[in-house]
Formats: C-alpha cells, sequence, structure tokens
C-alpha cells in the first residue's frame, strides 16, 4: 500500500466544515493569495480527503484521478509532498516552497507553519511507517529535519536546518544537530 492508497479518518473538528470552507480558512491563513504553492499543496490535501468521503466509489474515481494528478503537479511543480493522508490540522501555513516532504502518516496539528526545505518523514527504512507528530503551533524553521517516532508539543519552535531526532516539549526551542532542547528563557 503506498501512501497514496492508505485510508485515513479526517480529524473530527476538521470533518464539521466544509471544503470550501476548509480551503477558504486555508487561503486566509496563506495571506489571502491563491498563487502561492503552499496554499495551493493544502488545498489540494483537503480536496484529496474530501473526496475519501465521496460515495458510490464509481463516483469517486474520476475524483481519485484528478487528485492523483495534482499531487503530482505540486510536488513535481512546487517541490512539495504532502499526501492526503498526512494528518493535517486547520489553517496549517506551508511558507514558500522547495524540498519539502512530510510522511504520510505525520500529524500537523492546527495553525503549524512548515517551511522551505523541511522534512517531516520516517528515520530509517526498518521503520517506514514511523512519522513525527507536531501540536498546535508548532513553527518549523528552513531546512529543519523531524525523523522518526517523536512528537512536537504545542507552541514549540524547531530552529533553522536543525535535525529533530526525539520529542521537543510545548513552547520550547529546539536547534542544532542532532537538536538540542533550549533552557527557556528566563522572564524579565
Ligand atoms: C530557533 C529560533 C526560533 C530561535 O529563536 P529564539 O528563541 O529567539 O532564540 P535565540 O535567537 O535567542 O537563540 C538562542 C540560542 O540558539 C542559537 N540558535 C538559534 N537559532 C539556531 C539555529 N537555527 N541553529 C543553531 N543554533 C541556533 C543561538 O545562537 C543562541 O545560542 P546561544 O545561546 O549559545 O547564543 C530561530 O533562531 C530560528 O532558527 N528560526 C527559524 C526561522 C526561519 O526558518 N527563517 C527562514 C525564513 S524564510
Amino acid at each position: 500500500m503506498t501512501e497514496l492508497d492508505a485510508p485515513q479518518e479526517p480529524p473530527q473538528e476538521q470533518a464539521s466544515l466544509s471544503l470550501w470552507q476548509q480551503i477558504q480558512e486555508d487561503w486566509q491563513a496563506h495571506e489571502r493569495d491563491w498563487t502561492r504553492p503552499g496554499f495551493r499543496a493544502v488545498a489540494v490535501h483537503r480536496f484529496g480527503n474530501w473526496r475519501m468521503t465521496v460515495q458510490p466509489k464509481l463516483l469517486r474515481a474520476p475524483l481519485s484521478l484528478l487528485y492523483g494528478m495534482l499531487y503530482r503537479k505540486i510536488r513535481n511543480g512546487y517541490g512539495i509532498e504532502l499526501p492526503y493522508t498526512t494528518q493535517l490540522g486547520r489553517r496549517v501555513v506551508i511558507e514558500h516552497q522547495g524540498a519539502i516532504v512530510i510522511h504520510g502518516y505525520a500529524v500537523i496539528g492546527d495553525d503549524c507553519i512548515i517551511r522551505q526545505g523541511v522534512t517531516i518523514g520516517n528515520r530509517s527504512l526498518e521503520q517506514p511507517l514511523e512519522a513525527p507528530k507536531l501540536g498546535k503551533g508548532v513553527n518549523v524553521g528552513a531546512g529543519a529535519k523531524l525523523l522518526g517516532k517523536l512528537e512536537v508539543g504545542n507552541g514549540a519552535a524547531i530552529g533553522a536546518n536543525a535535525v529533530v531526532l526525539n520529542d521537543v516539549p510545548p513552547h520550547h526551542v529546539a536547534v542544532g544537530i542532532p537538536a538540542k532542547v533550549l533552557a527557556p528563557k528566563a522572564s524579565i
């Protein structure tokens, strides 16, 4: 089974929004610019999930064909791999484009920011299905790699070019290779 084929239930909260409402929200999150590759990638992801709700399967078939074409266009044209099986929260922003690879079993919470050169994927071919889980409002710096079964807490930040191999607590910052969690700044 490829990432494209794996079944997935949409997150509960998101399921209550229509496809149009989800895409409208994503468009607002991407500064109301429908030409941004990140917005287009997220919109195709939403469409890919929505089409799985269409019954009967025969009616879904042409939509799946269209989804497959759009998915490949986004991947090949913008360098953004975002399979519909990834659990993507609301208002996730993909800033810029190029070399963005997101695992089909990754979980990305509401209001996260993903930048160019980011990989959110498995750590080794021996555990191909193990993928990171990001909480809400995680800010991922350009070029960061998050690898394997790990959790990043709500509101955490990942430094540019960090290689994250372990959990990052909520509202903490992780930087470096391998990434280390910085001590919280003392409040004044
Ligand atoms: C990680 C980041 C969020 C930290 O911001 P911050 O909380 O304000 O932290 P500071 O700038 O005070 O840095 C804290 C320490 O981490 C180090 N650091 C910061 N970013 C780092 C990075 N990406 N890699 C390695 N070390 C880093 C700093 O040198 C500093 O070290 P020191 O305490 O030894 O001097 C920020 O530096 C970052 O990398 N943002 C990504 C932004 C991005 O991708 N921009 C691209 C836009 S297109």
